[in-house]
């Protein structure tokens, strides 16, 4: 039994047909950030990623290879699951929809949903496009080819599908977005974005297919194996089937909080919770949507081949720069322009001359005197620090994922220790006045201290570094947090 509050985080589960991108990133490390902060905050935290290894995009881009889809999707979840680690990624569990227990539990629920009326056969005459994995509307499509995947060859095709009467759902989708009483609420942000979902429920919804013909790259559906569950279908319910073969994890049912990007806002708002409805499951209780990374302006594809690596960014800054400069550029709900030029400036900065000159400026009074830490002052965590009404401004922005807020709260504190500094010049007391200077430094080392517990989330080898500096101050001597590049 898990008694503690529970919190329940996840990222979407990212498609294997291309390696791990910093947009991938992105919403795992802000994923993670949330997980390490409620951690300390004493909840019980489940956090959910992995990978979504079904679909015609799948077997694509394992065909250019030579490749079976079965390996070629086992070869890049491993590229995911390499760079999470690289990355320090807490997750708790990382699931494969090839998974055989993730197959079955996703064939036991459509069987529920059938078996309620919500799924019939029919025939599907339409543009599937393999980029988006989806059939396109016509406003979707442009001189034949999809808006988004220009380069995709759209695939015409008319066949058996079954369809899922997501049209039955518009009214009861409308009550959760709109109604906080309702026992379903759904939060949808940033608030703009569950504007347009209401806005388009209000225009009405159409059935949709969710099975495909002849795949074989795909779950069978239960009662008719010559089709096989659509993608976004089985990859949707992720979220739920890991709770269910992970031993415990039952417990942590509804989800808190589901991290997305604004391009699969209406799969998570729209068709999920309408199959979760189907099914009598009860509903996540918040989805965010942040916003895309362009590079110098333009959309970040491999076709530009203007992808940037989280592993080239480890080489430049290491692993806790990136994950701090990935989220501190602007607003997480908002799109944004990031450049390896852009992230030089930030790191020199912010974290060279910001954080990482304060912590040598502090270490460097107390390594050569005898000195003993006032250990009292290094004992808090951040739960205690955020009884304090001076971190309530921290608490709400991180709570509400606005980190670029919660690190510019940090950057403050950070220039106001500075200020003491500059004010008080200690290196100065250190040799003319001892009781002052002694109460300078206290103040000081606590300080430092708190700044390591608020960064913790964000940069969790450096606040332990920070820590450990404070409580033997020989050991940070001579190296640099962030050496200036
Ligand atoms: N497999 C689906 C998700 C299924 S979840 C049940 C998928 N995968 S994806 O690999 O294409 O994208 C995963 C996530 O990466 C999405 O949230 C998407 O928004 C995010 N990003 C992809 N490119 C991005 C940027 N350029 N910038 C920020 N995030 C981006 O969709």
């Amino acid at each position: 039994m898990i008694s503690q509050q529970k919190f329940y985080i996840t990222t979407p589960i990212y498609y294997v047909n291309d390696k791990p991108h910093i947009g991938h990133a992105y919403t795992t490390i802000a994923a993670d950030v949330i997980a390490r902060y409620y951690r300390l905050l004493e909840y019980s935290v489940f956090f959910l990623t992995g990978t979504d290894e079904h679909g015609a995009k799948v077997v694509q881009s394992a065909k250019t290879r030579g490749k079976s889809p079965k390996i070629y999707a086992s070869e890049i979840a491993k590229e995911f699951i390499n760079i999470w680690k690289k990355l320090n990624i807490s997750n708790d569990f990382f699931i494969r929809t090839t998974d055989s227990r993730h197959e079955e539990k996703v064939k036991e629920v459509l069987q529920k949903i059938y078996s309620k009326g919500y799924i019939y056969e029919g025939v599907y005459k339409g543009s599937y496009c393999i980029g988006c994995e989806k059939y396109l509307t016509k406003d979707e499509i442009v001189n034949n080819h999809c808006l988004l995947h220009p380069n995709q060859k759209i695939i015409y095709q008319k066949e058996k599908n079954y369809f899922f009467k997501l049209s039955r759902f518009e009214n009861q989708l409308l009550s959760i977005y709109l109604n906080s009483q309702n026992k379903n609420h759904l939060a949808i942000l940033p608030k703009d974005k569950a504007k347009e979902i209401v806005g388009k429920l209000k225009e009405g919804l159409n059935d949709i297919p969710i099975s495909r013909e002849h795949i074989d790259w795909g779950i069978k559906l239960p009662w008719d194996s010559s089709q096989s569950c659509y993608v976004w279908v089985d990859a949707l319910f992720n979220y739920w089937t890991a709770t269910r073969f992970i031993k415990h994890k039952n417990e942590f049912w509804p989800p808190n909080l589901q991290l997305i990007g604004k391009d699969i806002l209406w799969f998570h708002a729209v068709i999920w919770p309408a199959l979760l409805l189907a099914a009598d499951l009860s509903l996540p209780k918040k989805i965010f949507a942040h916003g895309f990374f362009t590079i110098n302006g333009k959309k970040m594809s491999k076709s530009v081949g203007n992808t940037i690596t989280p592993q080239k960014l480890i080489r430049v800054f290491g692993v806790d720069a990136t994950r701090y400069l990935l989220l501190s550029g602007f607003s997480f709900g908002s799109d944004g322009d990031v450049s390896i030029s852009a992230f030089n400036l930030n790191y020199n900065a912010q974290l060279a001359n910001g954080l990482g000159n304060l912590t040598s400026r502090i270490i460097k009074l107390i390594n050569d005197i005898d000195f003993k830490p006032p250990y009292s002052i290094l004992e808090g965590n951040i739960s205690s620090l955020m009884k304090d009404d001076r971190f309530k401004f921290y608490h709400r922005s991180m709570t509400n994922l606005e980190f670029d807020k919660t690190i510019k709260f940090i950057q403050e504190k950070i220039r106001e220790i500075d200020k003491v500094l500059d004010k008080e010049k200690p290196w100065r007391l250190k040799k003319t006045n001892s009781t002052l200077f002694k109460k300078v430094l206290n103040e000081l080392l606590l300080s430092l201290f708190e700044i390591s517990l608020l960064i913790e989330p964000f940069m969790p080898q450096t606040s332990h570094k920070i820590k450990n500096a404070l409580l033997e101050p020989k050991r940070l001597s001579g190296t640099k947090l962030f050496p200036r590049i």
